[in-house]
């Protein structure tokens, strides 16, 4: 990471696509090397409260750049940086090369390759206001005159900022080569094969004609709103991480060594400039519009509503637009972008040290408002984790009525000290879910005490109990009906056995009636015990009972895994299992050591795998549930060919990974693996047993070798696939 002594803008420190300030320094301020009689030094509670901020903004750095996993909104950081930036301005001596405000960018994520840009990837200078603008069109011209005397273009493409994360695809001779994250903007993580996953990026580029020879394409990786918030409950109901907003999790999502995961997650490019191109026998573009309508040719999605503006003027009108609407934009944007639109003039003006001089970036305040905290609930999860959420008067925010907030954990409502009975900020975090930015401390009424966290579980009574280094509060008390509601709610829902019409209205009515305790209960079920509900009729009841039946029926252990809510056993981590293990017995008799032996598991889950069975009430359930008739069997169950549900291959169970271009899509590669019993997975790691490396087959392949894992071609693949009884199509090996 370089420290770009011209990058810092503390007006907005976290602006991870300004190329600005976080980093991951394990900072501590160098205040023993620090200098000079001259400089006062600050008293002692000075250099604390600068040294906390220091390592608070490296911790946030490090959550936000590096995990995606920010704990605090952008404004709640740039509160800290503000602060200690102030501090240092006040005491000089406090500032210094280790500083966080002294930093530039994010930090590279250990695992993934990394790579040179050919052409630096540079942030965008940002204006807040019509004001700022007009200064930055003013200098655009004193550049633009220093270099010719000609009239400057004064014709803009504009269109709105998107909220993600900046990517460059190359393309030779109009194939997909290689896709590079922004990283720190001179190197970026290598994400070719997550990048592959994606549907909205072409790996042939599209059209008639010439394809250049070398044309870097860049744009944004973003997740839409809507899909966001489905990613987001689905997670939830597997007891999985959840995301804090669509940037985060588009992060996430394509920073992933397991591409299984990131071709799971709805994530979408979107094009909006180049970096190195060389045309060759293709028509070079002249202008950003002609760009945006050939990338659109070639196959791209490019930023909606982007438009030629002719003039200051009309610049200023169109960013005020895309202000005034950005709530109705399908994705998360934060502000608008203007770039002169004739690209020989985007060359002549060229960069500074850490933006184009042809290009801005209006920005958005956060959506902010005012209101009354009522009160402070605390929810128990099916985890048992309990979340502490603010009960609002209802207020609207950026055309939303809000009347509920998260406020994350106790650490969150103690550090920015939040207390029922204040006026709060309450702000739509990346516009999505509304988060409590803290209190307006002059309209605090006196007597309002702080906020103390329950030791004890608001739905069950039994005390909580917190493990170091987690930030939740759990309830451990299985029989704690909150957690039980949950508990039943995921069994019936999408995430798990998915029994229609058997929503959580009824569960809620169900379990509220004393009637079903577990999900094992749900079996036991009469059609006149459902007939007391109201709305409950007895065409309905019966319905009920036969979609009950059907899925006691049909479930395969698989689905059955994700719906038992074991922590940290998602979808694919339930497949696995499914495919390992004959039935809940087996699995629930397999020792830690054999579990790790297994692809994709590590000691977390494997210990909460071991910790679900080696629970006295999970036992009770399970056995419930087997004198219910739901048992299934799975010999490999859930993979898709009959032959390999039928009979174990030499194949079953065998890990593979495929890496490199094939010439068939890699997921139909992936379905015939399954086919043949074989379980895809994706990172080589020593449990691997076979690699099967395509064209430009990149890290995967040494590092494969360097374990001394089998590796095959084509043929070999075709070869393995035969011995197992399922053949390849002909297509794979034409080439
Ligand atoms: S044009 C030379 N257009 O925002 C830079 N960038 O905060 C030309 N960004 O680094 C970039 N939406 O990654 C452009 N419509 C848009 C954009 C956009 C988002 C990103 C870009 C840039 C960052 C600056």
């Amino acid at each position: 990471m370089t420290a770009d002594a011209s990058a810092p803008d503390p007006a907005h420190p976290r602006g991870h696509n300004a190329g600005t300030t976080r980093a991951a320094a394990q900072a501590a301020l160098p205040l023993a090397g620090a200098k000079t009689a001259a400089d006062a030094a600050p008293p002692e509670p000075v250099i604390e409260r600068a040294r906390f901020l220091a390592t608070e903004l490296a911790r946030h750095n490090y959550l936000y750049h590096t995990l995606d996993a920010p704990e605090i909104s952008d404004d709640a950081y740039d509160a800290l940086y503000n602060e200690l930036a102030g501090l240092e301005r006040r005491w000089p001596m406090l500032a210094g090369g280790q500083s966080p405000t002294a930093k530039v960018g994010g930090r590279l994520l250990e695992g993934l390759a990394k790579e040179r840009h050919r052409q630096r990837m540079y942030g965008l200078d940002n204006v807040f206001s019509a004001s700022g603008w007009r200064e930055f069109a003013e200098r655009m011209r004193r550049a633009w005159d220093e270099r010719l005397n000609g009239p400057m273009p004064l014709v803009f493409w504009c269109d709105p900022k998107l909220d993600g994360l900046a990517v460059e695809l190359v393309y030779a001779r109009g194939e997909l080569r290689k896709a590079l994250t922004r990283g720190d903007g001179e190197t970026g993580e290598v994400v070719t094969d997550a990048v592959r996953t994606m549907n909205s990026v072409p790996r042939v580029l599209a059209g008639e004609g010439a394809a250049p020879e070398l044309l870097e394409v860049r744009g944004e990786a973003v997740m839409f709103r809507e899909d966001f918030a489905r990613l987001n409950a689905r997670q939830e109901a597997l007891g999985l991480k959840t995301f804090a907003n669509p940037r985060n999790a588009a992060a996430g999502s394509l920073r992933q060594l397991d591409l299984a995961v990131t071709e799971s997650r709805p994530l979408r490019f979107l094009a909006y400039s180049l970096g190195a191109v060389e045309w060759g026998e293709c028509a070079p573009c002249l202008t950003q519009g002609e760009l945006m309508a050939r990338l659109t040719a070639w196959g791209f999605l490019t930023p909606p509503d982007g438009r030629l503006c002719a003039g200051v003027e009309q610049v200023e009108a169109y960013a005020e637009w895309v202000r005034a609407n950005r709530t109705g934009f399908p994705m998360e944007i934060d502000g608008a972008v203007a770039k002169l639109d004739d690209l020989e003039a985007q060359e002549v003006l060229g960069f500074t040290a850490r933006a184009p001089r042809f290009a801005v970036a209006f920005k958005f305040p956060a959506i902010q408002a005012q209101t009354l905290l009522r009160a402070i609930e605390i929810q128990v999860g099916r985890t048992g984790a309990l979340t502490p959420v603010a009960v609002l008067e209802p207020v609207p925010v950026g055309g939303v009525m809000v009347s509920r907030a998260t406020l994350h954990n106790e650490d969150e409502i103690h550090a920015r000290d939040v207390r029922v009975g204040d006026t709060v900020i309450v702000q739509r975090a990346g516009d999505v879910i509304p988060e409590v930015v803290g209190p307006v401390v002059e309209k605090r009424p006196p007597d309002a005490p702080p906020f103390r966290f329950p030791h004890t579980c608001p739905a069950c009574g039994e005390p909580v109990h917190r493990e170091p280094g987690e930030a939740a509060w759990r309830c451990d008390n299985l029989a704690c009906p909150a957690r039980r509601l949950r508990a039943i709610t995921h069994f019936v829902s999408k995430a798990g056995l998915d029994i229609q019409g058997v929503g959580e209205k009824w569960v809620e009515q169900l379990v509220a009636a004393g009637r079903v305790q577990s999900p094992a209960d749900l079996f036991t079920l009469r059609e006149e015990d459902l007939l007391g509900f109201e709305r409950m009729g007895e065409t309905l009841a019966r319905k009920f009972l036969a979609a009950l039946e059907t899925a006691r029926d049909s479930a395969t252990l698989a689905r059955l895994l994700c719906a038992l809510g074991i922590r940290h056993v998602g979808e694919q981590t339930a497949r696995l299992l499914a495919s390992r293990f004959r039935d809940l017995d087996e699995l629930a008799a397999a020792p830690t050591e054999t579990l790790l032996e297994l692809p994709d598991i590590g000691p977390e889950v494997a210990a909460s795998i071991r910790y679900f069975f080696a629970t006295p009430a999970n036992r009770i359930v399970l056995e419930q549930l087997r004198e219910r008739g739901l048992w299934p069997v799975s010999p490999g169950a859930d993979a898709p060919a009959p032959a390999a549900q039928a009979r174990a291959t030499p194949l079953t169970g065998k890990t593979i990974l495929f890496t490199g271009t094939l010439p068939l899509p890699r997921a139909r590669a992936q379905a015939l693996a399954e086919a043949a019993g074989a379980i895809p997975v994706g990172g080589v790691s020593r449990k691997l047993d076979y690699l099967v490396a395509g064209e430009k087959p990149g890290s995967k392949l040494d590092k494969a070798k360097a374990l001394g894992i089998p590796i095959l071609d084509g043929e070999g693949f075709r070869r393995l696939l035969a011995g197992a009884g399922v053949e390849m199509p002909v297509d794979f090996l034409q080439e």
